[in-house]
């Protein structure tokens, strides 16, 4: 596991999106598996300014995204698919054929799982995984839990995590109760991860996860196991880290 240690959220965008840029340098048509949040949107601003100064380019990139809400269409503006068109696909020219997202409005859960890590399969895995951690630890929708779920599956989203996004939508009873989400198979399979994480509200899960032991009660502590592993936090999230 390496740390990159940045000053504030904004150098940690700009370090994660340097590395995203190093990957998509060395293998122009990377599969990148994305993320969605509040930190995120950094990163994807700067690869945006790199992508208009012409130092990198998204043409031959696929992409995977972590999780969707269930029972929200890709056109609803809290959807995870329409978070990444705005947020990214659209500002670096990576059109639907080429980006992936489960569908939040699959008739059949199962069988939506199913032909998600079929996917993954088929586009060879993923070159380089980016994730954000929620407060409970959770990466993708992978919610504390007796065991580590490997693949792609519907999970209950948690109190905490209803709580932590509410602030998107107009009403908390608004937050879809439900979520497609990567397992933790799929996250640990990619080449490299990284994860961004910021400020002082995520101090305490940043030590619990990578300066404590690996359970799945702290699902990301698994990435302590993962062969290239790197932290990008900012000195507030990384405050209490030995
Ligand atoms: C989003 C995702 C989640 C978030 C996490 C942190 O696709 O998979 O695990 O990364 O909930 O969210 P923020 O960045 O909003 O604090």
């Amino acid at each position: 596991m390496r740390i990159i240690r940045t000053e504030n959220y904004e150098q940690m965008g700009r370090q994660a999106a340097n590395l995203i840029a190093a990957q998509i340098t060395l293998k122009p048509d990377s599969v990148l598996g994305l993320a969605t949040g509040s930190s995120p949107l950094s990163t994807y601003r700067h690869l945006i300014e790199l992508v208009r100064q012409g130092d990198i380019s998204f043409d031959r990139v696929r992409t995977v995204n972590l999780d969707e809400y269930v029972g929200l269409p890709a056109g609803h503006d809290q959807s995870y698919a329409y978070f990444m068109r705005t947020n990214l696909f659209d500002s670096v020219g990576l059109d639907a054929s080429r980006t992936n997202i489960p569908n939040g409005l699959a008739q059949d859960g199962d069988a939506e799982c199913r032909r998600y890590d079929e996917l993954i399969a088929s586009l060879g895995g993923i070159d380089l995984q980016l994730l954000g951690i929620g407060l409970n630890g959770h990466i993708g929708f992978n919610e504390p839990d007796d065991v580590f779920v490997q693949g792609t599956h519907k999970v209950k989203l948690t109190d905490s995590t209803i709580q932590a996004n509410k602030r998107f939508f107009e009403k908390e009873e608004d937050v879809p109760r439900y979520a497609y989400t990567m397992g933790i198979r799929d996250i640990m399979q990619a080449r490299r991860v990284v994860l961004i994480a910021s400020g002082k509200g995520k101090a305490e899960t940043i030590a619990r996860a990578f300066a404590g032991p690996v359970t799945p009660r702290v699902p990301a502590s698994i990435l302590q196991l993962h062969k290239d592993f790197t932290l990008v936090v900012d000195a507030d999230a990384a405050s209490l880290l030995p």
